[in-house]
Order: structure tokens, then sequence, then C-alpha cells
């Protein structure tokens, strides 16, 4: 795995979501519409069980908007589950969010059957400016009551309508080594837990295809049709050049450069990106399985040859005896 990713005190989010999720009927998860699957912590997904499931694919604004709406139809498509697309500028989210949890869970309403919602999120994908918008509005903030802890922050939405923060910090879990180098470009990983040069290559190779007419104009680049045919680091050096981060003797400083490049993509100057399709995922996805599989099973395998092992080395000591 590319990316050195290790969060701690992830154990103690997760007995505090499970316990949370006991009273809870809808689950919001808020996704970075650059990296729709990417940045989705599949630990959730375990914890969510047959939970009604809202995926909002947050920063919209500078997402590419084709494949924002391809991925709206794949979580659409899947089981109890809704997908909306959202961004900052969005002045009144709260409504979007309400109409969206209350078709998911039509049987829970009124005073007597409050619904009752957790937001969850990796950082970085915008959770903390909806929750100020949504509090700065008519949202009223509870998590001074009694019985609600500050970090277990409650908005009610409406008097029927109760939105309940992530207990403790939803780290990104690294299951699919593209999607390390996904959440590595978008900044939702540690600085340390990465090589800027290693992941600016990477994500060049995931933009040179699709986006390409984005970085010729970006960094003044002649031949677009060309770009897609280019060696990545070829292609990170002519950025470099490009963009003046030239050592003395000529060379390009390739780290100047790697850092260019992540912070246009950061900064959405590079134009709307979206770095993964459904598809693409979801191939990852299985090849990251099917290698988890393999590990298991040589592991088992491993396991299997120390036990039989020692079962020779205790009949040998029973013959010695
Ligand atoms: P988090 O709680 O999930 O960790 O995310 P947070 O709200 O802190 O947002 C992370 C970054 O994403 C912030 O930028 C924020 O401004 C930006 N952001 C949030 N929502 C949107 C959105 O809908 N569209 C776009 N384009 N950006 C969004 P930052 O550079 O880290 O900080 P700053 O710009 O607020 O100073």
């Amino acid at each position: 795995m590319a990316i050195n990713w290790f969060p701690g005190h992830m154990n103690v989010t997760k007995k505090a979501i499970i316990e949370r999720m006991k009273e809870i009927d809808v689950v919001i998860e808020m996704l970075d519409a650059r990296l729709p699957g990417s940045s989705a912590n599949p630990m959730l997904a375990e914890l969510t069980g047959t939970r009604k499931k809202l995926k909002v694919l947050n920063k919209q604004d500078v997402a590419d908007a084709e494949r924002t709406t391809a991925w709206l139809a794949w979580y659409n498509a899947q089981p109890d589950t809704q997908a909306i697309a959202l961004d900052a500028s969005d002045t009144a989210p709260a409504q979007r969010l309400i109409k969206a949890c209350r078709e998911l869970a039509p049987n829970r309403g009124g005073m007597a059957k409050p619904l009752r919602v957790l937001i969850c999120g990796i950082p970085n994908v915008g959770k903390s400016t909806l929750m100020n918008t949504l509090v700065g509005k008519k949202a009223a903030k509870t998590g001074d009551e009694a019985g609600i802890t500050k970090i277990e922050q409650r908005i009610n939405l409406a008097n029927d309508f109760y939105l309940f923060d992530t207990p403790g910090m939803l780290w990104p879990k690294i299951t699919i080594e593209q999607g390390g180098y996904n959440l590595a470009a978008s900044g939702a990983v540690g600085r340390n837990a990465y090589d800027e040069e290693e992941v600016a290559l990477e994500l060049l190779a995931r933009l040179k295809g699709p986006y390409a007419a984005l970085l010729a104009a970006r960094y003044k680049l002649d031949d677009v049709a060309g770009i897609p045919t280019l060696h990545d680091d070829v292609l990170l050096t002519e950025i470099g050049r490009k963009r003046g981060a030239v050592m003395s003797g000529g060379r390009v400083n390739l780290q100047k450069a790697a850092e260019i490049v992540l912070n246009d993509f950061r900064s959405a100057i590079l134009g709307p990106i979206t770095l993964e399709t459904p598809e693409e995922f979801a191939q990852w996805a299985a090849v990251a399985e099917e290698a988890e599989a393999e590990r298991q099973r040589k592991k088992a395998a491993r396991l299997n040859k120390k036990g039989s092992g020692r079962r020779h080395d205790d009949d040998d000591i029973e013959q010695a005896d």
C-alpha cells in the first residue's frame, strides 16, 4: 500500500457510533464529490447495517457535473439509499436533507416518533462547513443539553427531526490503493502519510486522459492530443518547467512541481474534476477484495503449516518418550 495511513482511536469512534446507531433511522454519509467512492468509509458501511442511507456528494461545485450525475445514479440504485449533490453555496441545505430523509423513513415523524439522523464523514468533505450553515440558520443547537455531550452534538432541524453529529473522528480507511492516492490528492490524509511526488504522479495519471484539456490550459501545454500518451514523470517535468520550478543548472524541481499540481487540484484551479467513475471504483474494489482474499488464503496456509509442523514436533517428543 503506497499510502502509509494508520489513524488512531478508530476503535473508540467505532464503539461510539455503534452505541449511537441503536436509535438512528437514517445515516447521512458526506462524501467528497471529486472522489465519491474513495471518500466513503468502508467501516461505516458495516456499522450502518440495514439502516436507510443518504449519501451527500458534497463540493459538487468543484466536481465534474457529468460524473456527479453518474455517481448519483449509482448510489440511488442501491437498496435503502438516496443520494443528493450539495455544495457550500447552497444557503438552505436543511430543506433538501429533511426532504430526502423523510422520503427514506416515511414511517417516522411527529413528536412521538421524531426522525433521528446521524451525519458522518471523513475529514475534509465539508461537514463542519455544512453543520455551521445548519446551526447558523433556523436550527437550534442542543449540544449543551443534559445527556448530550458536545462531541455528540444534536441539532433540531425541525421539531421532529434530530440531526446527530458523529461521536469522534471518522478517519478514512484505506483498503484500495488507488483510493488511497485519491484521498491523498484531495488532502484528506495527513501530509506525513505519503510522498507528494508519488501522489502527484498518480494524480496526473488519473487526469491526463479525461482532463487533458484542463491540464493544457492551466500549464500552457501545446499538444493537448498527445497528453494522454505522455509518461506521468515526463508530464510532471514539463509542468514544472512551465511553472518555473527549475533548479540551478536547469533541472526541474520535481518536489516543487508536485506541490504545484496538488495545490492546483485541491484549490480547484484546474477546473471541475472527479477522479473516479463508479465503474472504475468498482473495478478497483474487486481487485482489492481479491488481493485481500489471497492474503487471507496465504495466511491460513502459513498457520496450517506451522500447526502441522508443531504436531510433527509433538510426535517426535512422544516417540522419544
Ligand atoms: P470537514 O469538517 O469535513 O473536515 O471539512 P470542512 O468543513 O472543514 O471543509 C474542508 C475544506 O473544504 C475547507 O477548505 C472548506 O472551505 C472546503 N469546503 C467545504 N464545503 C465546500 C464546498 O461545498 N465546496 C468547496 N469548493 N469547498 C468546500 P479549506 O481550504 O480547508 O479551508 P477554508 O477555505 O475554509 O479556509
